[in-house]
């Protein structure tokens, strides 16, 4: 199957994606509609972040932690439990914002929580671990403009490009780290390690083993980058 068969199957998994309660990690967990469900990668990309600030936090005081595009807020909640932590996320969907908010307030933990593209609506600041599980799909299948489908399609990688951009000039703290939770087959991996590598990253790559996602066979990998 080409990529851009797979990413017409990705659109149809995001407009049919279900919405209710769910378990994430033994924790109750609101999915409001058209919100990415956070059932295939998210459980693994928090435990992973979980691992990079316990790191952090061995040689510093505390440690900001910054979720782009946090969806039901799942991850960045699960980590903004700790002690420690000051916790942050953003999304381009109205939805994400609101849903992440409620299950804020029903876990009753902090999390600053912000809506729009990119970091456009974030105060000025650093942060020491900053992570986007990225929408996958740098291909364009046609009928993905409503923000919802934002989850799995980002054309020609322009929002990544955009915030490999932003973290390295203005928002990783000198000693920080991101995480970008991809996959093998959906992704264009040589083109997401090129904006890496035109960003002035030094990287490292991780393979995540195998997961379902509808129908499809997701190839999970974590691209750890560094100033
Ligand atoms: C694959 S989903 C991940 C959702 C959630 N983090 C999770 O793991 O369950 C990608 C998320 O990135 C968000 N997103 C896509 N483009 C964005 C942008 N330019 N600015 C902020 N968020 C964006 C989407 O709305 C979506 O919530």
């Amino acid at each position: 199957m080409d990529k851009l068969e797979m990413a017409a199957i990705g659109r149809e998994i995001i407009r049919e994606a279900p919405h209710g309660f769910i378990k994430f990690k033994s924790n109750d967990l609101v999915v409001l509609p058209t919100v990415f469900s956070p059932e295939h990668n998210t459980p693994q990309i928090s435990e992973i972040v979980e691992g990079m600030v316990k790191d952090y936090l061995s040689t510093h005081q505390e440690c900001k932690v910054f979720e782009m595009g946090m969806g039901t807020g799942a991850a960045i909640l699960t980590v903004a439990k700790h002690e420690k932590v000051k916790a942050y996320a953003s999304d381009i969907s109205p939805m994400a914002a609101l849903n992440t908010k409620a299950n804020a307030l029903w876990w009753g933990v902090n999390c600053e929580v912000y809506e729009g593209s990119l970091f456009s609506s974030v105060p000025k600041g650093q942060f020491d671990v900053i992570f986007w599980n990225i929408p996958f799909f740098r291909e364009d299948p046609g009928g993905v403009e409503d923000v919802r489908f934002r989850a799995g399609f980002d054309p020609g990688y322009k929002f990544l490009g955009q915030f490999l951009a932003d973290c390295q000039n203005e928002r990783l703290s000198a000693e920080g780290q991101i995480l970008l939770a991809v996959d093998h087959d959906m992704c264009d991996l040589s083109a997401i390690q090129a904006l890496i590598d035109q960003n002035g990253f030094q990287s490292e790559f991780k393979d995540g083993g195998y997961i379902k996602w509808g129908e499809m066979d997701v190839h999970l990998g974590y691209f750890f980058l560094r100033k």
